[in-house]
């Protein structure tokens, strides 16, 4: 693993947003049961609150989002996506940032979003990730996290129309990504597998940031 792994995937983000706005750009529209997960995240989204779509890349599930009346925000480690994502849906608000340390308050977030981002990060960073959502989320706020399904690492080394990247791609089995939530304080309350016909199969964990611990006296 690069030490900079950080560094390397923001570069590599940057060198490909334009490619990789323009291959997803309307991705959505012929992926049902990601439209019908979205709906069914935002409907668990209490009234009013921010919902952050963290590593959002070219704002198109965040934009998604907002269609549905939610006050959605998206963040994302490369300033090359989050640019685009300004451009491309100045409905929302961008804002540069990683997730392994948000510029967020604590209990200010009312629903979060994490899709396909997490599978750049490394194993013994994933707890660190999660506890900072869990810091950010209020009590009993909904979670929603997508990731490529299956066990292993590889080196991607060009994407989007063969540009360099440099940036570790980490597929999880839904088991493990549940116990990792689990163990940073959510509940997992559903499970979904889509894209199982596919060269890459994708898990979603519907979860909830479990309520303080009652104090026994
Ligand atoms: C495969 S893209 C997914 C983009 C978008 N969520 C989607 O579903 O199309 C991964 C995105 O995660 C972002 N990312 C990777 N590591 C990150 C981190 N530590 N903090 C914030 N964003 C990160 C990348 O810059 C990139 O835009």
């Amino acid at each position: 693993m690069d030490a900079d792994w950080l560094g390397e995937t923001r570069t590599s983000y940057d060198t490909v947003a334009e490619s990789y706005a323009a291959q997803t750009r309307d991705a959505l529209g012929g992926a049902p049961f990601l439209q019908a997960a979205l709906k069914l995240f935002a409907d668990t989204v209490p009234p009013g609150g921010p919902v952050a779509d963290v590593g959002c890349g070219p704002g198109h599930i965040t934009a998604h989002l907002h269609s549905f009346g939610l006050n959605a925000f998206g963040l994302d480690l490369s300033p090359a996506m989050a640019g685009l994502a300004r451009r491309e849906h100045p409905e929302a608000e961008f804002a540069v940032g990683s997730m392994t340390a948000l510029g967020l308050a604590d209990e200010s977030v009312a629903g979060l979003l994490a899709f396909w981002s997490l599978i750049h990060i490394p194993d013994d960073a994933v707890p660190g990730v999660l506890a900072e959502f869990h810091r950010v989320l209020r009590p009993d706020a909904p979670v929603l996290v997508g990731f490529h399904l299956g066990d292993g690492s590889r080196l991607k080394k060009e994407g989007y129309g063969g540009h360099p990247m440099n940036v570790y791609v980490h597929r999880r089995p839904a088991e493990r990504m549940a116990a990792w939530l689990d163990g940073a304080g959510f509940t997992v309350t559903a499970h979904m597998l889509v894209g199982l016909d596919t060269r890459y199969p994708g898990g979603l964990l519907f979860a909830r940031r479990n309520p303080p611990q009652e104090r026994s006296y």
